[in-house]
């Protein structure tokens, strides 16, 4: 192949169908293509062509590349769904400002801040479920971590705000049609019926009520370090303040990305957990190891930390992460020209097996015995677009999990294997994954 050309193998033909296929599983999907086309390989999606690589050093290439030579994908979709000032759609100068502003609020100390609040939140919850009766872990994973999420943006002293705000976003996350974010010609009313009419009633009502919590907080004269009292009083370096359309974009984000995410990881780990019966008593024996189960403690067990690295690998919740070229970029033997998107296959990444030998198992002790690249393990993507919530994010899973294991013994309820499935942008498990508690402990 001469260089400096651009013809990078074509994939399956046709638009419609790949993208539906995508959109059904993606993982089936995306390692099918690659096998049958090579690695990388172009996909025609509905939103346009795309560049799709498994591979770590094309990896390595478009997330070392110049941030300013890349746009967000698809902003058409996202601007509607999020609003215009997220994160998630805006680029160059105002993409940097944004992230220096917000990156703070979910790093380093501030976020071991967060440890007492997570935990007690899934002491809460896993009470409340219980009694309940049948604990489905999905359902009591988003409860866990909408709660987690709503009470760092927001502060946890209304109990009653905290929950008005959790039901609102639940309804909001429940009409995320898959559909709507993959093609904005789905963006269409229909008498009230369309995935479209469900997802902007569900969202009016949420905004209604971030609406009154901004227009407080914004009065309120009581000092406050939550989420949204920072971004209330941020400056920009320029001493610039967030707009309140802004702020808006961003609690949706945050809600948005920050929570069902982290509970389809979390499900996943109790899955494979209990389908490993050595991993699960290794774990076991770490935690009983540890004197309690104070955040600090459950942070420095290295088998739990494994535990959620394993997890996130072999279902990463974002299949393949997208960015449209605004500059030319070499990759690899291919010249892409601009207006083209790439996508680093975070699934073909993880599954390679020559950096993952077995990729199907579960095997938390990969992580012990070796470290990974930033482009052969990304779950949280990488470059200039990495996610923000990746150490809170991971802080959480380890909170969480140690906290619930410690001091609980669980079983599957159903032996049927559970698959990955698509939700919205994420994929999650097939099944809710019903458990049941076998002991305290
Ligand atoms: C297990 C949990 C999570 C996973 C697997 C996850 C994964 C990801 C991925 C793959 C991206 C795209 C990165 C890219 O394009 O390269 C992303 C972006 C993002 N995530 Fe997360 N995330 C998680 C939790 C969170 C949390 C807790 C927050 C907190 C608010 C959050 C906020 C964001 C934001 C704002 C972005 C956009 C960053 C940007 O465009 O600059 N995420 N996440």
């Amino acid at each position: 192949m001469k260089k400096n050309e651009f013809r990078v193998p074509h994939g399956p033909a046709g638009k419609w169908r790949p993208t539906l296929q995508l959109i059904r599983n993606p993982r089936e999907a995306l390692e099918s293509w690659a096998k049958d086309y090579g690695d990388p390989f172009l996909l025609n999606a509905l939103n346009g062509p795309v560049v799709v690589t498994g591979r770590e050093d094309l990896i390595r290439t478009i997330h070392a590349q110049d941030p300013n030579d890349y746009a967000p994908f698809a902003t058409g979709t996202i601007v509607p769904l999020m609003g215009s000032g997220s994160m998630l759609i805006l680029e160059g100068d105002a993409h940097r400002r944004e992230r220096r502003l917000v990156m703070p609020m979910f790093h380093g100390d501030r976020m071991k801040s967060y440890g007492a609040s997570m935990q007690q939140c899934a002491k809460e919850q896993f009470s409340a479920h219980r009694e309940r009766g049948q604990v489905v872990a999905l359902e009591l994973m988003t409860d866990i971590s909408l709660e987690v999420i709503v009470r760092t943006i927001f502060g946890g002293n209304d109990r009653q705000l905290a929950v008005q705000l959790m039901n609102a976003s639940r309804v909001v996350v429940a009409s995320a049609s898959p559909l709507l974010f993959f093609s904005q010609k789905t963006h269409v009313p229909f008498f009230g019926l369309s995935p479209w009419d469900r997802w902007r009633k569900a969202k009016k009502e949420l905004f209604h009520l971030l609406d009154s919590v901004i227009e407080d907080r914004l009065k309120s004269s009581i000092p406050s370090d939550d989420i949204l009292s920072l971004l209330c009083n941020a400056k920009y370096e320029d001493g610039q303040s967030i707009t309140r359309e802004h702020i808006y974009s961003e609690l949706m984000t945050f809600l948005f990305a920050g929570h069902e995410t982290t509970a389809l990881s979390l499900t996943w780990a109790i899955y494979h957990l209990h389908k490993n019966s050595v991993s699960l008593s290794t774990l076991r024996n770490e935690l009983d190891s540890l004197e309690d189960d104070s955040p600090t403690n459950l942070t420095t067990a290295p088998y739990l930390k494994a535990v959620v690295q394993e997890t996130l690998r072999i279902h990463p919740i974002v299949t393949e992460t997208l960015r449209k070229l605004k500059a030319p970029l070499q990759l690899g033997d291919y010249l892409l020209p601009a207006g083209m998107s790439v996508a680093p296959a975070t699934v073909l990444a993880h599954h390679n097996p020559t950096t993952y030998p077995e990729p199907e198992l579960f095997r938390p002790e990969r992580f012990l015995e070796r470290s990974y690249s930033p482009f052969e393990y990304m779950p949280f993507g990488g470059g200039h677009r990495r996610c923000i919530g990746a150490a809170f994010a991971s802080y959480e899973m380890v909170i969480v999990l140690g906290t619930l294991l410690k001091k609980f013994e669980f079983e599957l309820v159903d032996s049927e294997p559970v698959v990955p499935k698509r939700r919205n942008v994420t994929i999650g498990p097939s099944t809710g994954v019903p458990i049941r508690v076998i002991r305290d402990r």
